[in-house]
């Protein structure tokens, strides 16, 4: 299989997937959209990628959807993704991101699919004694949803190891931001994510913003994150694909930009944005919070050759901010072929 393979994107009308279901249309890729729906949106994915309605741990369908479309990679997104839900609900995480990634490693093995790129996390990491973090840093993730996903990470090294199975997984740190041409977003009715919250709050949508700890050992006391915007993200996806189908072997990838923003400065970017000022309350620490996760973003430049075009915090807040204004004014915007 090569570039004139599809790739099957599994979560592929969710928020990140249609993302990347996007960037390999734009990039004259044939994507194939598996999604159940639960979090996604058909419409966010390109309306000219088949689309199919079902589990990614279904083994039979996966496998049939593999050999129908001639699948030569697999895209892995569907899965859950809310640390504090998490902490709340492990077996949910062990089901939806461990044992789905694990059927779906059977399903390529079954249909012959060698090419696999991984979504995978910062929260592997755990917190780290110092960031900012290389792959190599040691692995503790503090919270259920970390070890879901080192779960998986796991499992497709091993699948390598043994079969004819090759897998990039990539650690993402916090992903924020929209498509520019407005063609997919965040759509999660009960969002989590701070910028999402904060944008949501400057239009009005909430009453304000709480902060979730205000006396870490940071600069101002509120967790530092490394921001990076979804289009870059979806790059560096479509350059793990090519890495693979150019017979570079498997490879674990930090995505991030090797920033930090604090919980405040994200909040003083948004208000920037938005031209208004949020209101903004002290609350207690989230529960499976880490205190700061910026990536070592070096190898990922070195092996990839990804560069970055959005690794500026403004820029991911003002696109986050114009996709909530086009949610709030109305649907989001159908998506073209
Ligand atoms: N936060 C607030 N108030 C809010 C929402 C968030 O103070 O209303 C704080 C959180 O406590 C945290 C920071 O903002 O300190 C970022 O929180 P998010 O919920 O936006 O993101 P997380 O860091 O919890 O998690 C995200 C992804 C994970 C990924 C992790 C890796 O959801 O998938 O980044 O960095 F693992």
């Amino acid at each position: 299989m090569n570039e004139t393979s599809a790739v099957l994107v599994t979560g592929g009308a969710g928020y990140i997937g249609s993302h990347v279901a996007w960037a390999l249309h734009d990039a004259g890729r044939r994507a194939v959209v598996l999604d159940d729906l639960s979090a996604g949106r058909r419409e966010l994915a390109p309306a000219d990628a088949p689309f199919v309605e079902g589990d990614a741990g279904d083994i039979g369908l996966v496998a049939r959807l593999a050999r129908d479309h001639g699948c030569g990679a697999v895209m892995h997104f569907a899965g859950s993704i809310v640390v504090s839900e998490s902490v709340a609900k492990p077996e949910l995480y062990f089901r939806n991101n461990t044992a789905v990634t694990g059927r779906l490693v059977e399903a390529c093995l079954e249909a012959g699919i060698e090419r696999f790129v991984y979504s995978s996390t910062a929260a592997v990491y755990g917190q780290p004694e110092s960031v900012p973090i290389g792959e190599d840093t040691p692995l503790r993730p503090i919270n259920p949803y970390g070890r879901s996903k080192l779960m998986s990470e796991w499992m497709l090294a091993d699948a390598a190891a043994a079969h004819r199975f090759e897998c990039v997984s990539l650690r993402y740190f916090n992903v924020a931001g929209a498509d520019g041409r407005g063609r997919t977003g965040q759509v999660s009715p009960a969002a989590t994510h701070l910028i999402k919250i904060a944008c949501e709050a400057a239009l009005g949508r909430r009453d304000g913003v709480e902060i979730y700890g205000e006396d870490y050992d940071t600069p101002d006391g509120t967790c530092i994150r490394d921001y990076v915007h979804v289009t870059d993200l979806a790059d560096a996806h479509l350059a793990a694909l090519k890495h693979l189908e150019g017979g570079g072997g498997s490879l674990t990838l930090n995505c991030g930009y090797g920033k930090g923003a604090s919980v405040r400065q994200v909040l003083a970017e948004v208000e920037d944005a938005a031209g208004r000022p949020l209101a903004v309350s002290g609350a207690p620490r989230r529960p499976g919070d880490a205190v700061s996760l910026v990536a070592d973003a070096a190898r990922i430049r070195d092996v990839l050759g990804w560069r970055p075009g959005n690794d500026d915090l403004a820029t991911i807040v003002s696109s986050a901010l114009e996709w909530e204004r086009r949610l709030q004014g109305a649907q989001p915007a159908a998506a073209e072929a």
